[in-house]
């Protein structure tokens, strides 16, 4: 199997594992990641830390960008997301973790970028487009010129490291796309010297919401986080959006439009999938049963993870030393990108 790099999006089953191509993705520090993340990049992750040169990038700074006025909650959600991600499994021995706002090299980047890219382009960017809609209140009736220019800065943070490919979900597509295109006009104009990046689409797509929603997401309180307690988690999943024509336990129902039947497929095994399935349409299944049996499953893979936060959560010194080695580390990669970038444009006094 060839590496197809020439692809702009590739899936991760077509990427033949190789120990000296990078891969860069990376996480806004705004909240605890939830089981949504967890089956659409972290599982993956911890697969690709195995198969390639991976960083993952704390992105505090693209953070600011719509958080310009709450600093300590970005500052607080660092430490927690790094938490969440060693406590799936992501392995400091293994892949870099690091935090953006330590890495002058890529704002000194994004500068250099931004004469690469016009407003208009970046207006018409679909994922950016789509975000400014969503924070009216934020921004009320224009926009910042950073969050304008936040696919600039991510633009710099994946050449920063010479990455070939970035894992990321559909929404990110729009991104990577124009990532690409400074990536073209840079080498175009100051010869050969950035990389290409491929987006990788994770395969799972996204995951819904306990109450049915697209979406799951933490102003919508739709969703089971890796740090919640089974006492959380066994409310939360009490309450998920049944076939809501179910009345009796005797009533036919149907699993296509029920939560749990939903979940079912993502926490339990096959067997019992298609037990859920027969019984709830035959009618001989109750929704309370129904719903304990996913709250044990669920259980079973998050209490591994919960315990490994719980040991994380009193070394709150280890986590920081992880990722501020994480940090040094990818500096220095950094650094030796910026010096050909400044050779490139002719910027090395
Ligand atoms: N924009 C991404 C998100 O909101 C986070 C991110 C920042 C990122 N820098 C990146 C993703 C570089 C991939 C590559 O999820
Ligand atoms: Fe959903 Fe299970 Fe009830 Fe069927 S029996 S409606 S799958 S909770």
């Amino acid at each position: 199997m060839e590496n197809k790099i020439e692809d702009e999006k590739i899936s991760i089953e077509d990427i033949k594992p190789d120990k000296s191509l990078r891969i860069l993705t990376g996480d806004r520090p705004t909240g605890k990641l939830h089981i949504g993340h967890y089956f659409g990049s972290l599982k993956s992750r911890v697969e690709l830390q195995d198969k390639f040169e991976t960083f993952i990038e704390v992105a505090d700074v693209q953070a600011l960008t719509d958080n310009f006025n709450n600093p300590d909650k970005v500052k607080q959600n660092v430490s927690q997301i790094v938490m969440d991600y060693l406590s799936v499994g992501m392995d400091p021995n293994k892949l870099t973790i690091f935090l953006q706002s330590q890495i002058p090299e890529i704002a000194e980047l994004t500068i250099f970028y931004s004469n690469l890219v016009t407003i208009a382009r970046l207006q018409r960017n679909p994922t950016v487009k789509t975000e400014i809609a969503q924070k009216k209140e934020l921004f009320g009736e224009s926009v910042t010129y950073g969050f304008l220019g936040y696919p600039v800065s991510q633009a710099a943070d994946i050449t920063a490291f010479d990455a070939s490919y970035v894992p990321v979900g559909e929404d990110q597509l729009p991104l990577i796309e124009q990532c690409r295109e400074i990536v073209r006009k840079f080498n175009s104009i100051y010869g050969e010297t950035l990389r290409e990046p491929v987006a990788v689409m994770s395969n799972t797509g996204r995951i819904k919401g306990l109450d049915g929603n697209e979406k799951m997401g933490k102003s919508l309180g739709n969703a089971l986080y890796l740090s919640d307690d089974l006492q959380t988690i066994t409310e939360k999943v009490m309450s998920a959006l049944t076939d809501p024509a179910r009345i009796k336990k005797d009533d036919p129902g149907n699993p296509n439009i029920c939560m749990v039947y939903y979940y079912h497929k993502l926490f339990s095994d096959e067997d019992t999938c298609k037990n859920v399935c027969e019984e709830c349409k035959a009618g001989k299944r109750g929704c309370v049963a129904c719903k304990k049996q996913l709250i044990e499953n669920i259980n079973k893979t998050l209490a591994p993870i919960r315990e490994k936060r719980h040991y994380f959560e009193e070394r709150p010194q280890e986590v920081m030393d992880i990722l501020m080695s994480g940090t040094s580390h990818a500096r220095e990669i950094a650094k030796e990108t910026m010096q050909k970038v400044k050779e490139a444009m002719k910027l090395n006094y």
